[in-house]
């Protein structure tokens, strides 16, 4: 490969023909020249989606930090690596450079150590976007632990079950976090979620707030004064490219969330890679990814992603809204961001406010706008386009998956030619494949089916951390040797693909993936209720609202029904997070089923859209009569 970058379209069918006929030699290429091993490959791929088995870059050794650090230190020492910017304007930001990068990571490595912290020990994160997250996820690459990080607006039961899942043995948290005008408790929750989790047993906490915390003895100590002690020098682990480097759990159709583990080598080049064509990184540039590291987003693309490119990465702090809607165009005009990459909902959002929070900013400096986490609409694309881009910045609507680790399908800028509400064409290595009802596969353009991918690319997840089995059920047994992705999507007439939405039992809510099982188990554990079911409407700006459909027991216990709504919605954020509270709770009597007990949620949808005109074929219902009693009592 001549070029880490693709110039135009031809070199874009270039590039990607060769990712297919030769997918060996062509990934060999792109790991040859762009990083550091310790020890090259026997080989570089072997796979079997039957079971599913998928090794990149067999016995090479490596330590994913000293390809995002250390191997930058000598030609650019002192450029600035992190850009961390604070929830407050008033607050001075912070420019991280590869040098201080590299004693941070170092020093946090050897507070990992020196608390016991061994290679192939999981320990989780949960902080807000302060530089020590950062810091906590690269030094547990540096030594070979595992992390698990998750996202600080997660409850303390979701904190607690996915730390004992993960059989986590430390906790990295802070006193508190900014969100906006509020703070959080963060260190309250980590408290209460321990009470689960006695395998926990350190917890290292950062200061943010500054707020009076108790501490408890022998368990909690703070970070600040073990980084101070600490050695600037620590040796990176020797890594086997097939070694996990961390897990990040996603909601699944079981209340169970899902631990997917990704792998060092194939995460690393793929990340990496696709950092930099898809946002057309320059030496030179500032990119933005407005996630939380919370994410796979953060994860891929504020972390590894951009560092492996030696790229200058910034971290928010904050939200879109605070101190006004204007925020992210002033932080743009600040720090004179090249590349911009966000959410639609956040997009839908801050549309919706006067111009004039946008126009008082100069956004010159901008080059290129991304999105991800859910379909963007039209409408959104154009104000994106016209008011953020001024007609002149490509936006790349990327579209990928926790699972996938990196981006999938999504325009090349300056080379695809985009087009509103289409991620339009696979990255180089990807091949998707649309599959119909009965598993064949649907070729040609001008159709649609279910979204799968037919070859192995080297970021994708490699198991559910501990379930193998579920994780070949989920993923590998819709259609045969394929990854099915749980989306649909059609083709147009010229290949580009859209993508339409899940066909699962995941609602996307605001970007955030819900699973409707866990939200329904919340909602089945208050004793007066008998039954459940969540399904997803359309929502202006959060893209999908939840409607909750609930059968209470019949002890008529409950009579204000308000007090209960209540009571539902505080058992969801006590459960999962305020994120997951329905914007509507409908009580019925019942719940349209089919003669084998499944909930018919494609007529409960049609209900929470208002949308009954058609309600298509209600024969096979074993309770048919319930449905004009629920959309009565709408
Ligand atoms: O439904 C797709 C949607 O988000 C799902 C993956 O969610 P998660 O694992 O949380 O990862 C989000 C960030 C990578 C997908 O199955 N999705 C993601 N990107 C897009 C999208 N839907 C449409 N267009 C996108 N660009």
């Amino acid at each position: 490969m001549s070029n880490y970058h693709i110039k135009n379209l031809e070199e874009y069918f270039q590039v990607y023909r060769k990712s297919v006929r030769e997918p060996e030699n062509f990934w060999q290429e792109v790991a040859e020249e762009h990083f550091v091993w310790r020890e090259k490959w026997d080989n570089v791929l072997k796979w079997d989606f039957s079971k599913p088995e998928v090794k990149w870059f067999e016995n090479a050794k490596l330590n994913i930090t000293e390809n995002c650090i250390d191997r930058h230190l000598l030609t650019k020492g002192d450029k600035t690596a992190i850009i961390w910017e604070p929830n407050d304007p008033e607050e001075d930001a912070l420019h991280i450079s590869y040098k201080e990068l590299h004693k941070k990571v170092n020093k946090f490595a050897n507070v990992l150590k020196e608390n016991g912290i061994e290679k192939g020990d999981r320990v989780c994160i949960y902080l807000p976007m302060i530089p020590e997250l950062a810091y906590a996820v690269l030094a547990c690459a540096r030594i070979g632990a595992i992390h698990s990080v998750v996202f600080a607006g997660f409850s303390a039961s979701a904190l607690a079950t996915r730390t004992l899942d993960a059989d986590c043995k430390m906790m990295i948290t802070a006193d508190g976090s900014f969100r906006g005008s509020k703070t959080i408790d963060l260190k309250g929750i980590v408290d209460k979620a321990l009470e689960e989790c006695p395998d926990v047993k350190t917890v290292l906490v950062a200061k943010r707030i500054k707020s009076d915390i108790d501490m408890k003895e022998g368990r909690d100590k703070w970070l600040q004064p073990l980084l101070d002690e600490a050695s600037d020098k620590c040796e990176p682990e020797i890594m086997d490219a097939e070694d996990p480097l961390f897990i990040l759990y996603t909601s699944g159709s079981t209340g169970r969330p899902k631990g997917m583990l990704h792998t060092t080598a194939g995460y690393m080049v793929y990340t990496a890679y696709t950092f930099k064509n898809i946002f057309n990184y320059q030496n030179d540039d500032v990119y933005w990814c407005t996630a939380d590291i919370g994410w796979i987003t953060g994860h891929s693309y504020i972390v590894y992603g951009p560092l492996a490119n030696g790229a200058t990465t910034m971290m928010f702090e904050g939200v879109p809204t605070y101190p006004d809607s204007g925020r992210f165009w002033e932080v743009v005009e600040k720090h004179k961001v090249n590349q911009f990459y966000t959410a639609p909902t956040a997009i839908r959002a801050l549309a919706k406010k006067n111009l004039d929070l946008v126009d008082k900013y100069d956004l010159s400096s901008l080059k290129v706008l991304g999105t991800v986490g859910e379909p963007i609409n039209e409408e959104a694309w154009h104000w994106y386009n016209d008011n953020i881009g001024k007609g002149k910045s490509p936006i790349v609507d990327t579209w990928w998956q926790t699972e996938t680790g990196g981006i999938m399908i999504s325009p090349i800028p300056f080379a695809t030619p985009t087009k509103p509400t289409f991620a339009t064409l696979p990255f180089p290595g990807v091949q998707p494949v649309l599959m119909d009802e009965n598993g064949e596969e649907i070729k040609g353009n001008q159709v649609d089916g279910r979204l799968c991918i037919k070859f192995p690319w080297p970021s994708m997840a490699r198991t559910i951390w501990g379930n193998h089995d579920r994780y070949r059920d989920t993923y590998f047994s819709a259609f045969k040797d394929k990854y099915f992705t749980g989306d649909g999507a059609l083709r147009d007439e010229v290949g580009y693909y859209r993508i339409t939405g899940r066909v699962d039992d995941v609602i996307i809510v605001s970007g955030h993936n819900l699973g409707t099982a866990p939200i329904e188990d919340a909602i089945n554990e208050h004793p007066a209720i008998a039954e459940s079911a969540v399904v997803g409407f359309p929502h202006e700006v959060k893209g999908n609202s939840l409607y909750g459909f609930v059968i209470l027991k019949e002890s008529g216990e409950y009579r204000n029904q308000d007090n209960l709504r209540k009571e539902i919605n505080q058992q969801i954020s006590d459960k999962i997070g305020p994120i997951a509270k329905p914007d509507k709770i409908q009580f019925v009597e019942g719940l349209p089923k089919t003669r084998s007990g499944k909930i018919m949620r494609r007529i409960l949808r049609k209900i929470a859209s208002k949308d009954t005109s058609d309600l298509g074929d209600t024969s096979t219902l074993l309770n048919p009569e319930v449905v004009d009693r629920i959309i009565n009592q709408r």
